[in-house]
């Protein structure tokens, strides 16, 4: 029988190094180069990580080939909208579902945790009007690491589930207070009575006292049960996706012993960026832009000119080199929104222009590059009247579970290291 591992030869010494081949679940084999160094005395080259499995984990999966994603072994498309987003939550750190009493009990926790001390919200006074609510939340998020400093003892099963939680609960109320200080608004309370993803829209819209008027538009609009669901859906997409680059930046703070808040905030510093997060409010930048359809092949022409630095916002991915599969997701619910409630059209019919021309283009085609998640939740947002600024902001709600459980699951892995890449040397 073959043996499970793969030689590599040194073709200038004939020297051979002989490394142990790793299976998974599923996905490709690994091979184990830990100790490559050590026997060879030469590093590695992976500038980007293209090749590199930094960790093993237990939690999400994705077939970019396929166009599959799966939360602990749960296909996305059985999750969104068909299990709450809390439901997620609670099967991203536990593992599993939760039965109907756990799942009633967890959500009354979570709502009961949204609160955060007075002194957090002082924490926006301090910040210009019109801050970006991505530096603003990311800010608000380190500085939840010192309310929370003292108590923090992660032997104690019972803390480290709570610091997991708290941060989950509090993310969509700091969100919340990031957006009111951005356009200048008093602050407002969680409500209790509210489940989560309908809480955070009431955060963005209600005036100070809780009062919702149906005047139209603004931060005062009634809350539609089709939002909240829509809203929810787009959370559990965002959940986790393994080790991209925000997650993988939680992990390297995280293995340095850094606190878990100010981990999470690396993480939205890291997903702020156009090439991650970042990219769907770029979408609507760019949709707007075009602003027509007679314009497409323009900026299609644009895209594919290698001496024009424009890049189609909201197409291509690392992995996804075929569909993806949280975007075939969220054009369903775009398709499904389009007819409940009143969107922009023009915007839209730009969208599905840009979208058929890219999908029929051999530039795009060859390459694999096809509309990611944030191509279909910039136009989604725009409908449930999320301003841009916010859509950011919403991917990091959305995605906080995955980062604190990615960032538990680093804490209680016995090989751990801390996250330090080295280099080649090319300057004098
Ligand atoms: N528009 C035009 N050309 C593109 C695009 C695009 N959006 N994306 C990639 N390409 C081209 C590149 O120019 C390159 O062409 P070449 O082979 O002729 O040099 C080829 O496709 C491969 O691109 P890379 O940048 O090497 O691919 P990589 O996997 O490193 O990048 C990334 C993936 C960063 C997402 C890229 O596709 C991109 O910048 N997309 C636009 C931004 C975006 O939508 N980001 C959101 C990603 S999803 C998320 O983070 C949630």
């Amino acid at each position: 029988m073959a043996k499970n591992t793969m030689t590599l030869t040194d073709n200038r010494t004939g020297k051979e190094f002989e490394y142990n081949i790793m299976s998974g679940t599923r996905g490709p084999d690994v091979v184990d180069i830990r100790s490559f160094y050590k026997d060879s005395g030469m590093f590695t080259y992976d500038p980007g990580y293209t090749s590199t499995a930094s960790c093993e984990s237990k939690i999400t999966f994705i077939d970019g080939e396929n166009s599959e994603l799966r939360y602990r072994g749960y296909d996305i498309a059985e999750l969104a909208g068909k299990h709450s987003y809390l439901d997620v939550c609670y099967l991203l750190m536990r593992g599993r579902l939760p039965n109907k009493e756990e799942s009633k009990d967890f959500d009354l926790e979570i709502r009961h945790r949204s609160f955060v001390h007075e002194g957090l919200i002082r924490i926006f006074d301090a910040f210009p009007d019109h801050a970006h609510p991505m530096a603003t939340l990311g800010a608000a998020v380190m500085a939840l690491s010192t309310f929370y400093k003292e108590h923090l003892n992660l032997e104690d099963e019972d803390q480290f589930k709570e610091m997991r939680r708290r941060i989950v609960a509090k993310i969509p109320t700091i969100a919340a207070m990031a957006y009111r200080n951005s356009i200048g608004v008093p602050q407002i309370y969680p409500d209790v009575d509210r489940y989560f993803t309908e809480n955070f829209l009431y955060m963005m819209r209600a005036y100070p006292g809780g009062k919702m008027k149906n005047l139209g538009g603004g931060i005062n609009d009634e809350i539609r049960q089709v939002e909240v669901d829509a809203l929810d859906a787009i959370f559990t997409l965002h959940a986790d996706h393994e080790q991209n680059a925000s997650t993988t930046t939680v992990r390297a703070v995280g293995s340095t012993e850094a606190h878990p808040y100010v981990s999470i905030a690396s993480g939205i510093a890291a997903l702020w960026g156009s090439a991650h997060g970042g990219a769907n409010e770029k979408v609507m930048d760019q949709l707007k832009l075009i602003g027509d359809v007679k314009n497409v092949p323009t900026y299609i022409a644009k895209a594919k000119d290698r001496n024009d630095p424009f890049r189609l916002m909201g197409f291509g991915h690392r992995v996804y080199k075929n569909r993806d599969p949280r975007a075939e997701s969220l054009k369903g619910l775009q398709d499904q929104l389009r007819k409940e409630l009143n969107l922009d059209s023009k915007l839209l019919d730009v969208a599905a222009a840009v979208e058929e021309a890219a999908l029929a283009d051999d530039y795009f085609k060859d390459r694999g590059l096809y509309p990611n998640i944030d191509f279909y939740s910039g136009v989604i947002l725009t409908a449930l009247k999320i301003p841009v600024e916010m859509f950011t902001p919403i991917f990091v709600i959305g995605r906080t579970v995955g980062w604190i459980t990615q960032w538990s699951e680093l804490k209680q892995d016995p090989t751990a290291k801390i996250a330090r890449p080295r280099q080649l040397y090319t300057g004098k």
